[in-house]
């Protein structure tokens, strides 16, 4: 396409019908059906099936979002590393509400979770930190992720400054660096299908357990 002509975006789209989503089949608790539709979606080689767009919101009300990596899952939510002086973790420490969204376009399939961040332990990070490439390692050292720099030169000095810091198989975990654990008080799935009459199912925390509501897509 000639980068002069305007794509024509009202003609673009899919028939969704690879699956559905139905009660009949979905688990008790949202956690199974997360980690059978992200096994799914490695299955297929789907290119970072485990990126995920968080929302969080400023001082102002206004959200920002970003994509981060999800990392694990566990009783305390959905987790990700950051820099904990980026401007998100400023948010968060600010106000710990947060949605995590999870597109699967080539399934035809979304998870939007919403709920409450909290911070990782140290233990959490450092074990993280360690199993990282050394580039990676340094790349954290060397960011002050959020921050306006003077230029690209300026951030590949601080580079080189890190690896004669830290030789590889020595790179401690950043005081300013961890992570963060996304808790549910609600997951949707939705499976795309045929008409746009999409499966949406919402999970809702209720008490110790899930109420399971269907939304009209
Ligand atoms: C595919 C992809 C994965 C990313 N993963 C992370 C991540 O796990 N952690 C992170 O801090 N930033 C990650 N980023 C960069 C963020 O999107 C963002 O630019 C950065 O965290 C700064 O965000 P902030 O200024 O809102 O704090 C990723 C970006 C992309 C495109």
């Amino acid at each position: 396409m000639n980068p002069s002509d305007k794509p024509n975006l009202r003609d673009l789209r899919v028939s969704y019908e690879l699956g559905e989503l139905v009660e009949e089949t979905a688990p008790a608790s949202p956690y199974p059906l997360f980690e059978g539709w992200l096994h799914d979606a490695l299955a297929h080689q789907l290119p970072e099936p485990n990126a995920a767009t968080l929302a969080t919101l400023g001082a102002d009300g206004a959200p920002t979002v970003r994509t981060v990596l999800l990392k694990s899952i566990d009783e305390r939510g959905f987790h990700f590393f950051t820099n904990y002086e980026s401007r998100k973790a400023q948010e968060i420490e600010a106000d710990p509400r947060g949605s995590m969204l999870f597109l699967w376009t080539n399934r035809q399939r979304q998870v939007g979770i919403r709920g409450v961040i909290s911070k990782l332990a140290r233990a959490d990070a450092e074990s993280y930190f360690a199993s990282r490439p050394y580039g990676h390692q340094i790349g954290a050292w060397a960011s002050q992720q959020s921050l306006v720099i003077p230029g690209r030169e300026w951030l590949e000095e601080r580079e080189a400054e890190m690896r004669a810091r830290f030789p590889e198989g020595a790179v401690p975990c950043p005081p300013f660096w961890g992570g963060y654990a996304l808790l549910p008080q609600e997951v949707e799935f939705w499976q795309g299908r045929v008409s746009r009459l999409h499966d949406r199912l919402l999970y809702r925390r209720d008490g110790d357990a899930w109420a399971i509501s269907r939304m009209s897509p």
